[in-house]
């Protein structure tokens, strides 16, 4: 997978640009943003809960991608959980979450940050993926593009592990506040409420999926085993 860092003709997607230039572009506010008291008040108290719901999916030894940068410790938890034996690469469009990953990951050596479009093929196989909140946020056509390279990503016999939101109970009492963080900060994430993770594209048949909703269904933890 080349790192195309120093490629001046690299380009972030529009969706990107246009609706999360604040939230991940911007660098006054990424080192606000990645302090694990603000993802904390953003997950309703559940960083934790759905981190270890996550990481807990992955074994000492292994070879993890990870999907994109996300704000607090959560690279560093998937590095101690892969161990001193394991190798995380973390993925991401973004060199200014590449660099801050590479600064959170420094004392891990068997932990490497790269640049690179996941709407493009990723070049590489890995014994495992992790993909933790980032479907919500790029439109129907990017997050299809991106799972599909993900799934096709992941060896055989290898696992994917999805964590995002999901639709809530009709009685959460959340439910209406989210509503309106939708519609007016997350533009793309109804769309994945209405989809299945486990069949968004074709490659899924090739997978074994469980799913569970954690959090009076606001989030969902989805995890396929590739067959042979
Ligand atoms: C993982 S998601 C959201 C994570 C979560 N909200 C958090 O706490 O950080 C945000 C990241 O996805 C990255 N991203 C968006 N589209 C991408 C793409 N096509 N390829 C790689 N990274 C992408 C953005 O640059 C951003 O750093």
């Amino acid at each position: 997978m080349p790192d195309s860092s120093t490629n001046s003709a690299h380009r972030l997607p529009d969706y990107l640009r246009n609706t999360y230039s604040w939230a991940y572009l911007n660098h006054r506010t990424v080192p606000w943003l990645d302090r694990p008291v603000v993802v904390s008040a953003i997950l309703w108290g559940n960083a934790s809960r759905l981190m270890d719901a996550a990481v807990r999916e992955f074994a000492p030894g292994q070879q993890v991608l990870q999907a994109a940068a996300v704000y607090g410790d959560f690279s560093l938890r998937l590095a101690r959980q892969l161990g001193e034996a394991g190798q995380l690469t973390v993925v991401d469009v973004a060199p200014i979450q590449i660099a801050n990953t590479r600064r959170k990951l420094a004392p891990w050596p068997g932990a490497e940050a790269r640049v690179a479009d996941l709407t493009e093929p990723v070049g590489t196989s890995f014994d495992a993926v992790c993909c933790f909140f980032l479907l919500h946020e790029v439109p129907t056509y990017a997050r299809h593009r991106i799972v599909a390279n993900l799934l096709e990503a992941v060896k055989p016999g290898g696992r994917i592990v999805f964590v995002d939101y999901h639709r809530p109970h009709w009685w959460h009492p959340m439910r209406p506040a989210m509503a309106l963080v939708f519609r007016y900060l997350e533009p793309f994430a109804n769309s994945l409420l209405a989809e299945e993770i486990a069949t968004m594209v074709p490659q899924t048949a090739g997978f074994e999926w469980r799913k569970e909703t954690l959090f009076g269904g606001l989030y969902q933890k989805v995890v396929g085993v590739r067959r042979g």
